[in-house]
């Protein structure tokens, strides 16, 4: 194990229906909330009436900002943060998605920090700003998938440059999150699908970067692939089942908290190699890393073959003896369990073709350089032209 620092700050309010108390929580936290969300006109509507409505009856002023991107723009985070500022409001309601969720931890941390947005994300050789505080953010997730809601991490894009990055910073992590499984229930079949694809890239992206063993994070990890992969199958046949999507957000919630990777945390090559599809492309990140997982999987077995081995084993059924040939078989079973769920996708299915690939590849070695020349941090240093053949795999 690598040593390691880890606590879970957020409290978390579990409870078909408890979104209606986020008045009293607020409360605590300030006089004038600023709800942050999407554009007007999704199924998320009658949820903003209630949060503005359970506001104002426990006395606090409300803001709404609406508009943020499924890819949140930090053009547009500058702006929210810019209200936040002029209106003097004293918290961030984060209700949405992960990019909602990302896109509020800017806003309450650029707000009490000053200058812009982008100014703060791993950005290549720069040093990125550094915080000095937040506002208090409270999130109240509208779908199971980033695991924003109860971490400090968030990702957004620079819409005048085509670049996507992220950063981390514990002045972020929210102080509470609302997770109602009702508001979860009206998530539509294909953002389900992608959204579990996502958990399931959270959990695996440290499984297999890192070189450190913790077989404590190990069990974890498979316990939670095995939990989202039954809970995965329930839910399509079912989505509105209440149970089923209380346990897809725990999933969601622990499998991107660090405690999926304590004593293990590795690097996020995948991310990385799935952030320019949605910053040129402006795919949704779950439905890239549907696209990029198998790929992914299928080029980097043999680089830390007796850990795709093991994942592949103790989660894929896998009984080879041989680790390489065990390791060769992940991107193989998870291709078919994609497959099997009606959920898997190429890029052409997406509409991606190849012309930028090399460019795309370029991007990622230069915004988050590996310690080799022109390549990104993985398992081993994965350079430029590994990248443009992941791409190819995706096709
Ligand atoms: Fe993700």
């Amino acid at each position: 194990m690598t040593p390691f620092e880890w606590n879970f700050p957020t409290k978390l309010t579990y409870g078909p229906g408890r979104v209606s108390e986020i008045g009293q929580i607020a409360a605590q936290y300030g006089k004038k909330a600023m709800i942050a969300t999407y554009a007007k006109g999704s199924s998320l509507d009658p949820v903003v009436d209630k949060v503005e409505t359970s506001l104002r009856a426990a006395g606090l002023d409300v803001v709404i900002f609406t508009g943020i991107e499924p890819n949140p723009r930090a053009q547009t985070i500058d702006q929210a943060t810019e209200l936040f500022v002029a209106e003097q409001c004293d918290l961030v309601i984060a209700l949405g998605g992960g990019s909602v969720i990302d896109g509020s931890k800017y806003i309450a941390a650029t707000a009490f920090s000053g200058g812009k947005s982008w100014d703060y994300v791993v950005l290549g050789e720069r040093t990125p700003r550094e915080y000095t505080g937040a506002f208090p953010i409270i999130s109240i997730p509208s779908i199971s998938a980033a695991g924003s809601e109860c971490n400090a991490g968030g990702v957004i894009q620079n819409a005048e440059t085509n670049e996507k990055s992220f950063s981390r910073s514990p002045y972020r992590i929210p102080k509470v999150a609302i997770v109602d499984p009702e508001i979860l229930q009206s998530v539509p079949m294909h953002l389900t699908k992608e959204s579990c694809i996502d958990i399931f890239s959270h959990l695996v992206e440290h499984y297999l970067s890192s070189h450190a063993e913790s077989e404590f994070a190990d069990r974890m990890t498979e316990g939670m692939i095995l939990c989202l992969m039954d809970n995965f199958e329930k839910i399509i046949n079912n989505l509105e089942d209440l149970e089923v999507r209380g346990q897809l957000a725990l999933c969601s919630i622990f499998g991107w908290s660090g405690i999926q990777a304590l004593g293990r945390l590795g690097c996020i090559p995948m991310h990385s190699v799935e952030m320019p599809l949605s910053a040129y492309y402006d795919l949704p990140h779950a439905r890239g890393m549907v696209v990029v997982i198998p790929a992914y999987l299928e080029h980097m077995a043999d680089a830390i073959p007796h850990r795709f081995a093991k994942l592949a084993r103790r989660c894929f059924g896998v009984t080879e003896t041989d680790d390489l040939v065990a390791a060769n078989l992940l991107h193989v079973r998870v291709r078919e369990w994609f497959k099997r769920m009606d959920a898997f996708l190429t890029l052409s299915d997406v509409g991606i073709g190849e012309d930028k690939f090399e460019q795309m590849a370029e991007d990622v070695v230069r915004m988050f350089p590996g310690s080799a020349p022109e390549s990104t941090a993985g398992p081993r240093p994965i350079t430029k032209d590994e990248i443009v053949r992941i791409y190819q795999l995706c096709k």
